[in-house]
């Protein structure tokens, strides 16, 4: 039988008393390899456009979102993720500029791949609410409710031009019921068996989207909460990985990271594929924010933030901070 000491003859104290010990035993690391950098892409704007609620992050041209991938690669994040931003005057009641084989988003996909080959994931953003008028992840019917098999098809749609561009991982991040087996089965159809699936299946209706919705100039009419999650829950997150994963989803995600941490401390134990978490923009805005008044040491919070997300069952992590932590943990 163990007998478990007490002090003085305890003292964990001796495991925390030089920064070599501490490295030596701490249980979590992070490396480069688990970021993953969201970007932001706008059609029809010559320089990049500051988003205010995210100070640090900008809606990037064709030409700069190259460089950030390259920027990326260089510092040995894995992947970046795409949204589109198509001009004002494109939005429509189902998200046509999601379709268009030459809409913003595929644009940026063969822009970046382009740049950056097969050193950086080429990850995109598999969702409506960018394209459509009223800001919704899919498409309304007549009494203005969102259509989940009518969205289905269009997501499919989605999924063949972002193959088509030459994506390497598409993100459907609508939370239709049976998003993940459509977009599969699309993918296959096309002879694009080797396109991942990066399913959001844990994506909460959460007050920390604000920034993004600036970011991506959405307005949304109403909310989401018929299609994201209850912030209450926790085991729907478990009901929906279930099916994400018979739907053939190679890897899944849990968004929004901090509030979180249960949901993916369970996902990551009840899944069977690598398990990512989503920094989102009210995450980054809150440190930031705070940073910029001097009431938090910023590098540190970013730091500890990651940490955490990592030893709650992270594999991966969407950040937008991806680079600048990449550069310090291999700097
Ligand atoms: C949907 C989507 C959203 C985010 C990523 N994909 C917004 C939403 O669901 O309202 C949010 C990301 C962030 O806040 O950083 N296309």
């Amino acid at each position: 039988m163990t007998v478990y000491g007490s002090f003085p003859g305890s003292r964990p104290r001796r495991l925390r008393t030089t920064p070599t010990m501490r490295r030596m035993v701490a249980e979590t690391r992070l490396d480069a390899a688990d970021l993953i950098l969201p970007a932001f892409v706008r059609e029809g704007v010559d320089a990049p456009v500051p988003i205010a609620a995210m100070p640090g992050v900008v809606q990037h041209t064709l030409d700069t979102v190259r460089k950030a991938a390259a920027e990326a690669a260089e510092a040995g994040v894995s992947g970046i993720m795409l949204f589109g931003v198509p001009e004002d005057g494109k939005k429509d009641a189902v998200g046509t500029a999601g379709t268009d084989p030459d809409g913003i988003l595929q644009q940026a996909i063969r822009a970046v791949r382009s740049e950056t080959g097969d050193d950086l994931l080429v990850m995109s953003d598999l969702c409506l609410d960018e394209y459509t008028d009223h800001g919704h992840c899919g498409v309304l019917t007549d009494d203005g409710r969102v259509d989940n098999d009518a969205t289905l098809e269009r997501y499919a749609e989605m999924a063949r031009v972002q193959a088509e561009a030459g994506v390497h991982v598409v993100g459907p991040s609508g939370m239709m019921d049976g998003q993940i087996g459509v977009v599969r089965g699309a993918l296959d159809a096309i002879g694009a068996q080797d396109v991942a699936i990066l399913a959001y299946t844990a994506k909460y209706s959460s007050a920390f989207y604000g920034p993004f919705r600036e970011a991506v100039g959405s307005s949304l009419r109403g909310d989401r909460k018929t299609y994201q999650q209850d912030p209450a829950n926790v085991r729907e997150s478990l009901r929906e990985l279930a099916l994400d994963l018979a739907e053939g989803a190679d890897m899944v995600m849990v968004k929004p990271a901090l509030p979180y941490l249960d949901v993916l401390a369970r996902v990551a134990e009840a899944s069977d594929v690598p398990v990512c978490a989503y920094q989102i923009s009210g995450e980054y805005a809150m440190v930031e924010a705070a940073a910029e008044k001097g009431w938090i040491d910023r590098d540190a919070a970013i730091l500890e933030t990651l940490t955490g997300i990592r030893r709650a069952g992270a594999g991966m992590i969407l950040t937008y901070w991806a680079t600048e932590v990449a550069r310090r943990l291999r700097g």
